[in-house]
């Protein structure tokens, strides 16, 4: 059977990167779902996701091409939630239950494994607030890819930088497998 991954993208300057995982999980012969939040489409275009899944990414809870919902007919028979880069916001949310946008609402719906990679300053990661978040996440049974220490897109070096997508499409890998 086909496995089928639902790729989450957030609003950080790394989504552009996710096109590569996409990619390569595409070639691998896996059904990809993407689903862009409302920050994401500001840094990458859909056009883009549209064309290497060969299905046009989600960005709306309220899509009415799924009449039960996006978040539910994604993530039903779904093997794997992918988030890169997971956003503070985004972690923020999916710690406290919040089903305030499609991706978090997909979150909640989903019963499949999920993998988060997170990507801000060093300033935003290290806050006692998103540390708190990542560490419910951990008890919710959510893994982690990442962060890295290095370049970031804020001119600084410091830990926060996303997961290379090698090291993110390893540990999709290792999930599936
Ligand atoms: C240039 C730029 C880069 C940003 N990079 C990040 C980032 O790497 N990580 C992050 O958590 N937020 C980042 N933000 C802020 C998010 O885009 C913002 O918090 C947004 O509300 C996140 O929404 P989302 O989680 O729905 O994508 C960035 C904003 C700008 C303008």
């Amino acid at each position: 059977m086909t496995t089928r991954i639902v790729v989450g993208i957030g609003g950080g300057v790394a989504a552009y990167k996710v096109a590569t995982v996409v990619s390569r999980l595409v070639q691998q012969g896996k059904q990809v779902d993407v689903v862009l939040t409302a920050g994401a489409t500001r840094f990458v275009g859909p056009a883009t996701f549209s064309a290497l899944c060969g299905r046009p990414p989600v960005t709306d809870v309220y899509d009415s091409r799924f009449p039960l919902g996006p978040h539910i007919e994604l993530a039903d028979g779904a093997d794997l939630l992918v988030v890169a880069p997971a956003t503070a916001r985004f972690l923020g949310s999916c710690a406290q239950g919040l089903a305030d946008d499609l991706l978090t609402t997909l979150y909640l719906a989903c019963e499949c494994s999920v993998l988060m990679a997170p990507a801000m300053s060093s300033t935003m990661w290290e806050k006692p607030a998103v540390q708190r978040n990542v560490q419910r996440l951990l008890d919710d049974g959510v893994q982690f890819v990442g962060p890295t220490r290095g370049w970031l897109s804020c001119r600084k070096q410091g830990l926060g930088r996303m997961a290379e997508p090698e090291d993110l499409l390893a540990a999709i890998d290792e999930k599936l497998n």
